[in-house]
């Protein structure tokens, strides 16, 4: 999450839990390829697994930016088909690219060509114009085609025409039962489900129809549940760890 899932608190997530895996912010190709790219791939060991987002659509540059998330270390590298806003749109990058299916393709099949990593793609189930469940299907068929075997699918379209980034993440309703309608349909697929989960509860039904769930705001706003997501999902023995443990092992981190 832009700003939000920056190194800093990646550090802190990983110290609540061990196996949760985690996503940087969406960095753009142009950034990575002629930016600093030091600078917008630094992260910490510590933090692993840890997945580098991308936001782009050329293939070359894309497939470029894949060989880079391997240099680094990285565990996986996903492309963003989610973003709505309008700056990424003017670049084809993000969500308008739901509109473009032939094209994500062709750029998720350049950067598994590019790497050993896992690509994996997150995206909405939808944009304005494209939301049908057919135009769906179609582009998680022409993805997997290109060899993507795991998607990560926010529940509900973004509406590109008038919704700001904040309202896309709120406004147009959560459709869950098309998320688990393309795990019956592509049970071949690793299909996450993500958009509005809070509780633990939640997660464990999401996960008798999906392979995953990623949380975003709620991890952010409440980290505290990472706390509790070894033991309850990974079947790790219940963690000692308290707040002040937590804390405590920020320090080093800040220290440096
Ligand atoms: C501040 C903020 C920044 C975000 N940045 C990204 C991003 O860079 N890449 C991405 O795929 N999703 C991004 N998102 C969307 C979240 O990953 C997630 O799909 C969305 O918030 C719905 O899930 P949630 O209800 O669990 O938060 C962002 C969300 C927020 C609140």
């Amino acid at each position: 999450m832009m700003d939000w899932t920056t190194s800093h608190f990646r550090y802190l997530a990983r110290q609540l839990s061990r196996h949760a895996l985690l996503y940087t912010e969406m960095v753009t190709t142009g950034a990575l390829i002629h930016g600093d790219t030091e600078r917008f791939l630094r992260h910490e060991p510590a933090e692993y697994p840890l997945a580098l987002q991308l936001g782009g659509s050329d293939a070359g540059e894309l497939a470029h930016c894949a060989k880079l998330a391997e240099q680094f270390g990285f565990d996986e590298v996903n492309l963003n088909v989610g973003c709505p806003s309008d700056r990424v749109q003017n670049n084809m990058i993000g969500a308008c690219l739901m509109g473009h299916p032939d094209k994500v393709a062709e750029g998720v099949r350049a950067m598994i060509e590019a790497t050993s990593l896992p690509v994996t793609v997150k995206h909405r189930i939808g944009i304005d114009g494209r939301e049908s469940w057919d135009d769906l299907c179609e582009f998680i068929e022409k993805v997997a085609a290109a060899g993507c075997r795991t998607f990560i699918v926010h529940a509900r379209i973004a509406i590109l025409e008038g919704l700001s980034p904040k309202e896309n993440r709120d406004v147009p309703p959560l459709k869950y039962n098309w998320v688990y309608a393309l795990k019956q349909k592509y049970p071949e697929l690793e299909i996450i489900i993500n958009g509005g989960i809070k509780t633990f509860d939640e997660c464990h039904e999401h996960l008798r129809h999906t392979d995953g769930v990623m949380l975003g705001r709620e991890a952010y706003n409440n980290p505290w549940l990472l706390a509790s997501v070894d033991s309850t999902f990974f079947g790790s023995p219940e963690s000692p760890l308290t707040r002040h443990d937590a804390l405590r092992a920020m320090y080093p981190f800040i220290q440096s």
